[in-house]
Formats: structure tokens, sequence, C-alpha cells
């Protein structure tokens, strides 16, 4: 048992998103390290019933292990602020930026730090306002291949890729069912590295390999043997170093507090680093990011969700 004594502690997993199989692997593993460091425990499959469970539970903090829509766009932790229950993880501003990919690339952006080049579109944009025919003048700039992805999506859910003109409007049509606003991006033929981010620190970098060789999707992600992961990282010292430090900015830049995982793109030929995407609720699950960099400099499982908790109970 760690400093602070024994809480009661509320896993929220499950609920309604398309991401609910690996919030309901990551809840679990979550709730037994927590019963290992002695709290009081309760697990609730996020539903109707959140609000009244909670206020009848009265928790001293709520552990977030909801990925996709709800948990990590901000409504979760509004309910939370309201209810003045303390939460792991980022603050409602910095979900709202991170689950955005549009908010969050516009940003990078303005802030001088390196994203794929990118073309973001309303569903309504193509209804009512003809956007279809300003799509050669997208392709232009992106080249192909280029990538198709829903705004507010994770778990590479929805995300397609374009060899040429002809697959666009079926990869947008994919795109608009999981989400309103799509982005057309560069594709980066190159490594796929995740940092994550833990108290202020950028911890070793993780490369994704996929057996095929291919791109890495929701299947193989979460599948023991699809992909192969690296930790640390097969990279030189310098490489490393940028990685981890646009990690962070990237971090900073969107507000995020006590932990993320950044995803980033490393090119092939060019070596330049460019980031995806920020996640402010990392997997918890036996093939996830965040707890494997944390256990390559020493972080264990249980310390790991012992040091989440602990930085949610101290948060102002
Ligand atoms: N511009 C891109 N170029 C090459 N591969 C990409 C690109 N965007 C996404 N991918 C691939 O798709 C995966 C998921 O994309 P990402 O933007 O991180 O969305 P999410 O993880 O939210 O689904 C990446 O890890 C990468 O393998
Ligand atoms: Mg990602």
């Amino acid at each position: 048992m760690s400093g602070g004594g024994a809480r009661r502690v509320v896993v929220l997993k499950g609920g309604r998103s398309l991401e609910r199989q690996v919030s309901l692997a990551s809840g679990a593993r979550v709730q037994d390290a927590l019963e290992r460091l002695g709290h009081e425990v309760h697990g609730l499959d996020v539903g109707h019933d959140l609000v009244a469970r909670l206020r009848e539970l009265a928790p001293d903090a709520a552990f977030i292990a909801l990925h996709g829509s709800d948990g990590e766009n901000g409504t979760i932790q509004e309910l939370l602020e309201i209810l003045g229950i303390p939460y792991t993880g980022s603050g409602i501003s910095a979900c709202v930026r991170c689950s955005d990919k549009i908010l969050a690339k516009h940003a990078m952006v303005d802030a001088g730090l390196p994203t794929p080049d990118f073309l973001s579109f309303n569903e309504t944009a193509f209804k009512e306002l003809g956007a279809a025919e300003a799509l050669p003048a997208v392709e232009e700039r992106l080249g192909f291949p280029l990538v198709v992805k829903p705004s507010d999506q994770g778990s590479a859910l929805g995300i397609k890729f374009a060899a040429a003109a002809t697959d666009v409007p079926a990869a947008l049509v994919a795109a608009f069912s999981y989400s309103e606003k799509v982005v057309l991006e560069q594709y980066v033929k190159g490594r796929d590295l995740a940092v994550s981010i833990l108290d202020g620190r950028a911890l070793p970098v993780v490369e994704a390999v996929p057996d095929d060789g291919e791109f890495y999707d929701f299947t193989s992600r979460y599948t023991i043997g699809r992909t192969q992961f690296v930790c640390p990282a097969a990279l030189d010292d310098a490489t490393t170093a940028r990685a981890q430090e646009l990690a962070l900015a990237v971090h900073d830049l969107l507000g995020c507090r006590h932990f993320s995982r950044v995803d980033l793109m490393c090119d092939a030929v060019t070596g330049e680093l460019t980031v995806l995407e920020v996640n402010v609720i990392p997997g918890m699950t036996e093939t996830s990011l965040l707890p494997m960099a944390a256990d390559a400099v020493g972080i264990d499982f249980d310390a790991l969700v012992g040091k989440m908790l602990e930085l949610a109970l101290a948060a102002p």
C-alpha cells in the first residue's frame, strides 16, 4: 500500500462507445490493481444511472477507464466536476481539444508544431455546399495515398487509406458514418511511434510494427501477436529526444494534465517527426502502450495505477 491510505475509488468503464470492450478490459485491470493497492474499489459500467450511482457511492476519486466518445471528449469530466469528484487524467478543456483531431491539429499548426498537412470537412459541406467539387484540389494538395479519418474517433475506427481519387468517396462515406467532421490528411510513409507522458516526464518511445507490414488497425491493436511493440523503439538518441520533446510540447499545448499518450509518425525518408494526435485516456490493457512504456522505466502496472490516482487526488 503506497502512502495516503485506502480510498474509495470508482472505476468508470464500458459505456456506449464503440471502444466499449477495450474499456472493459482496461477497467478490469485497473480495478484489480487498485484492489491490490488496498483501496475500496467499485467498478461502474457507465449508463443512465451514472449520476445516481456516483451520488450513492460518494467516492474519493473516479478512475476513468473509458475510451472513445464520452470518456475522452469531456462529457464525463463535466459531470465529475459538477459532482465535485476528483478524477484521473486531463480536465475538460484538454479533453475537448484532444478528442477533436481538427481542433488539435489546428492548435499544433498555430503553435508551429509538426503535424501532417490536412484539410477538414463537415458533413454539411458535402450535403449542402457541393464540397465534392473541391475534392480534386484537395487531392492535388495532399497527394496520394491520403488518409481519411473521422475527427473524433479512436483505435483506428473509420480510418481509410485512399490510394487514388476513386477511393476517396467511399472513404468519406465510411468516415462520415462515425463523425460529422472528417480529416483528409497527407499520408506519412514511415514508423508508427507513441510517446506517453506521465507526471511531466516523457517515457521511452514505443514503436508499433504491424506483422503484415501495413496499417495498424483496430483488430491488430488489441490482438496479441498481430502487432509487435518495441520499447524502447530502436531510434538514434537525437530522434528519441526529439520525439519526447515534441510529445511533451503537444501535451502542454493542448492543456493535458497528469498523463497522456501522443501518437507520432517518423518519416521513412526524411526522418521528420509529425504528431497525429494526443490520447487523453490511454489504454490500460495487456497490450497497451502507456503501461508498457512505464514498465520500461521500472514503473509496474500497480505503481502506474497508484500514481494516476495519487495525481487525481492531489489535483487542485
Ligand atoms: N497521416 C498518416 N500517415 C500514415 N499513417 C497514418 C496516418 N494517420 C494515421 N495513420 C495510421 O493510423 C493509425 C491511427 O491513426 P490516429 O490518427 O492515431 O487515430 P486513432 O488512433 O484515433 O484512430 C496510426 O497509428 C497510423 O498507423
Ligand atoms: Mg492513435
